[in-house]
């Protein structure tokens, strides 16, 4: 971690406690580096990175203060367990995809990033070798558990995270979501109860639906982002076998939660005798200098599946996952041969190459920058054009800005609005069961700031605005 993160996440802790009161004034640039021995440069960065995030806004020549709503708002409102037993997400789903599928239309509804960040020449080469070669086409890495070398590499990859792991516990699928569900179908039946967070990537409700399972919920936490009362309060109360967690740059909220809470969630794990499916897609994509361990380093009793993939860093035209399967290894092996098999042996022969020359490593530094980069002037545009009741919940990882609207407004309206003018958004009934009004969307600011992207960020400032004032109308 760098000198000025470790400064600003010493500082949110404090204002996470409440020790800083909204509006209160942090110390002077100078009384902070007195006080902390940092270099005045390393506090500016922490307090700029404070601001980013929205904890903190500066006033002209006065200097920081805590910004109001941090202490008071919550990531969201709802706060109990829920039970939901006949979800209806596919239908919702498949229209929002096919709504945004056009190339005509702005893709900041998309999940995938930015595909010019993601193309990578080095690849495109190792490929067109390989599509060369008549191997490719006999070898019989194609069948579960896929390629004997990609799964050494990953395996590595897993023990320099100080996660002890051997090519075995590997299986290579055809994506993250691919493994996410063969984890979910190997380890559950119809009817059976599950747990996922209320605002979860639309995939596991989808999964869910499918499989005939009973869903339990629980609320987003306001400051850390995963509420382990009320986690410990549903394994109480439910016969949990199951849970879809995502804890590192959450699609859509975005935080990542920290390593107490996920140490805390692998002892009730053991506890009560659940295992859980980690979705962590975007584990390549944080900020700072340290990769955030996954779920799987602080699982000691094997209870985590932990699935990633190369899409969210290659692109989908590189969908090859896994899922660190361990003992369940051979039941989601047979699933795969029921269905999916396993990803093409081009893609996987490619990738051995590409990753054992540290090629990807190079790729994903670049990407993360860039990311950063993006999602850093999107913040600032939308902070100055987006009505100022709107709150932009900004988290240091991945290329999604979680945007709060104001109470009355509801998101999928605001969607419907803006399709017509052909700029995607995803509303957050994407992303939770009930189909009510909810007043959240998610944008995807893995874009350079373009005159069409200006031109639909401005868009959407105004559609909001349209909303806002003929809510204002109806109650006057
Ligand atoms: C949170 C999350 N999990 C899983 C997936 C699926 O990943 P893949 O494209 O590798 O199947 C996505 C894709 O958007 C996602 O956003």
């Amino acid at each position: 971690m760098y000198k000025s993160e470790q400064l600003a996440l010493n500082i949110r802790q404090l204002i996470e406690n409440g020790a800083w009161k909204p509006h209160s004034k942090l110390p002077s640039l100078r009384e902070q580096s007195h006080m902390s021995g940092y270099s005045l440069m390393t506090v500016l960065n922490a307090y700029q990175e404070l601001e980013a995030q929205g904890l903190v806004y500066a006033k002209q020549k006065s200097g920081f203060y805590v910004a109001e709503h941090f202490n008071s708002q919550p990531v969201h409102t709802a706060s109990s367990l829920s039970l939901n037993s006949n979800i209806q997400m596919n239908s919702l789903v498949f229209r929002y995809l096919k709504s945004i599928q056009s190339e005509t239309v702005c893709p900041l509804g998309s999940a995938f990033p930015n595909a010019e960040l993601l193309f990578n020449a080095k690849l495109m080469q190792i490929l067109a070798q390989h599509a060369k070669r008549k191997s490719s086409y006999f070898s019989h890495d194609h069948m579960p558990p896929g390629h004997n070398e990609l799964r050494k590499i990953i395996a590595n990859r897993y023990c320099l995270q100080g996660i002890p792991t051997h090519a075995d516990d590997i299986v290579i699928t055809s994506g993250a979501l691919d493994a996410l569900n063969l984890s979910l179908q190997a380890l559950t039946k119809p009817g059976d109860f599950i747990l996922l967070q209320e605002t979860i990537f639309y995939g596991a409700w989808q999964a869910a639906e499918r499989l005939g399972l009973q869903v339990i919920t629980i609320p987003e936490h306001p400051v850390s982002g995963f509420d382990i009362a009320s986690f410990e309060q549903a394994l109480k109360q439910y016969p949990i076998k199951v849970c879809w967690l995502m804890l590192n740059s959450h699609n859509p909220i975005g935080f990542s939660v920290r390593h107490e809470i996920k140490q805390r969630i692998a002892e009730l794990l053991e506890e009560y005798q659940v295992y859980l499916i980690e979705d962590d897609v975007y584990q390549e994509l944080y900020y700072g200098a340290q990769k955030p361990l996954p779920m799987k380093y602080f699982d000691k009793t094997q209870r985590v599946l932990h699935c990633s993939s190369f899409s969210k860093t290659l692109g989908a035209a590189v969908r090859v996952g896994w899922v660190y399967a361990g003992q369940f290894s051979n039941a989601i092996q047979h699933l795969q041969l029921m269905s999916t098999v396993s990803a093409s042996p081009l893609l996987q022969n490619s990738l051995v190459d590409f990753l054992s020359h540290h090629h990807y490593e190079k790729h994903v530094r670049l990407l993360r920058s860039q990311l950063e980069k993006h999602k850093k002037v999107f913040y600032q545009q939308l902070k100055q054009r987006l009505n100022p009741a709107c709150k932009i919940h900004y988290y240091s990882s991945g290329y999604f800005l979680w945007v709060e609207l104001p109470i009355n407004l509801d998101g999928y309206a605001v969607y419907q609005a803006l399709i017509q003018q052909q700029i995607g958004i995803a509303p957050s009934q994407l992303f939770r069961s009930e189909h009510v009004k909810q007043n959240f969307i998610r944008l995807n600011c893995s874009f350079a700031w373009t005159a069409e992207i200006e031109h639909a960020v401005t868009v959407l400032a105004e559609v909001i605005q349209q909303h806002i004032t003929a809510h204002e109308q109806l109650e006057i």
